[in-house]
């Protein structure tokens, strides 16, 4: 391909546009974009460009969509496949969203197929779904590899562990970008210069100039800087309801499976009684390290199901108002190392204001660049910008596919 041709894309489930935008900065024209969700579409159009179509993919006819472009892209949704999702399963129908990128790759047949799913997917079903996965796109005549891939070595200052399949139809060997950064804390300056590898990129590096500012829906200037969308969540407490006396997580858990058993009552029963699954699970331990203790709620609707008698009534259910330490839990705490993942929910507190990261510092450690703004309510920034591909690591994955596929 001619240095000055640039290669042709369409983007499914594209967001607000965090791989398009990488692969825009790597010299590609994205012609057709596509996703459901309205804000993401909004910011997408204000920053990146009209050629998204908001629309669910599974109504949208292969005929709507433009012929003869280069690369697909599919960040194809992984709620379905997360493992933070305990129902993660074959029948979860939106791990059949795939399917819709089989077929436009089926319909169009474009030369190269770039997809990004959560670690995930490659341990579902044993690795049943990922195999099933790559199998369907051979028969398609592709050839398909995949890499887990963590953004932190990229120079993304994150760690977020995504799995990037690649395929294509051109006979060649797929390539992923190569390892540019390294954790030093775990290796020693000798490796890092034989592998001319850089450290990795701290949260405080790229988010530290917006310590002092003060949160904001309005644009504000820093240092003749513009910066946008530095707003937050401020539902940050010091104090929280927690437990009047020390208990003994796993004394209670033996407790309540003890008198489980003695009611003969199962699980999945105590699962049905609660109308949710996992709260059996939760609370009566298979082995040493699972269980958890069950709110004073569910302590007495326990009660009533299994007839306990009162001997933990009074620690399990006498609550009262502590402190939070923050340190302990809640605070980023890498502020010195790259941020841990920045996730479509709620992101970390800060490290030394009473509130959470902003939207703009999830921004930024999704290396997302200061001049794209976000629109649509807070929490559905938070979720644009916890969905995204890094910018970085898509524009990346864009060069490396220029240079060594579409050459
Ligand atoms: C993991 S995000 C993709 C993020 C994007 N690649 C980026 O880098 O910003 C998955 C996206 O799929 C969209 N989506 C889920 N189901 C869809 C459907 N049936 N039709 C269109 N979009 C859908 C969601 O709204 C979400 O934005």
């Amino acid at each position: 391909m001619r240095e000055d041709v640039k290669p042709k894309v369409v983007s499914l489930f594209a967001g607000c546009g965090g791989l398009d935008l990488g692969f825009i900065n790597a010299g590609y024209d994205i012609v057709w974009a596509n996703d459901f969700f309205p804000e993401a579409v909004d910011t997408y159009k204000k920053n990146i460009g009209d050629h998204i179509v908001l629309g669910d993919i599974t109504k949208i006819p292969s005929s709507e969509i433009p012929n003869n472009f280069d690369v697909l892209l599919a960040g194809f949704p992984c709620q379905g496949f997360s493992i933070a999702n305990k129902k993660r399963s074959m029948e979860d129908e939106r791990n059949f969203l795939y399917k819709e990128m089989l077929r436009i790759v089926k319909d169009k047949k474009p030369k190269v197929f770039v997809a990004e799913n959560v670690k995930g997917i490659l341990s579902i079903e044993k690795g049943k779904v990922i195999e099933m996965i790559l199998n369907d796109f051979k028969k398609l005549g592709y050839t398909v590899d995949y890499k887990l891939i963590n953004s932190a070595d990229y120079g993304v200052p994150q760690q977020r562990e995504r799995v990037i399949i690649m395929g294509n139809r051109l006979g060649l060997k797929n390539e992923f970008p190569k390892q540019t950064h390294i954790n030093t804390t775990n290796n020693k300056q000798s490796t890092l210069v034989s592998n001319k590898l850089k450290p990795h990129v701290t949260v405080k590096e790229v988010v530290g100039h917006l310590n002092d500012l003060w949160i904001s829906y309005d644009t504000q200037k820093h240092k003749s800087k513009k910066i946008h969308n530095h707003i937050a969540r401020v539902n940050v407490h010091d104090k929280f309801w927690g437990r009047k006396h020390p208990v003994n997580q796993h004394e209670i858990c033996d407790y309540l499976k003890y008198w489980r058993n003695k009611e003969g009552i199962s699980t999945k029963k105590v699962d049905e009684h609660f109308g949710y699954k996992h709260t059996a699970g939760h609370w009566f331990r298979k082995d040493n390290n699972s269980g958890s203790i069950p709110n004073p709620d569910d302590w007495w609707k326990l009660k009533k199901l299994l007839g306990f008698d009162d001997k933990f009534d009074k620690k399990v259910t006498e609550l009262e108002l502590k402190e939070i330490k923050f340190e302990q839990s809640l605070r980023i705490n890498n502020w010195d190392s790259p941020s841990d993942t920045i996730t479509a929910t709620g992101p970390e507190i800060h490290p030394n204001k009473k509130r959470r990261m902003s939207v703009r510092e999830c921004a930024i450690i999704q290396t997302f660049p200061d001049d794209f703004v976000f629109t649509g309510s807070l929490g559905n920034m938070y979720k644009q910008i916890g969905n995204a591909v890094p910018v970085l690591l898509g524009e990346k994955i864009g060069k490396v596919i220029k240079t060594k596929l579409l050459k």
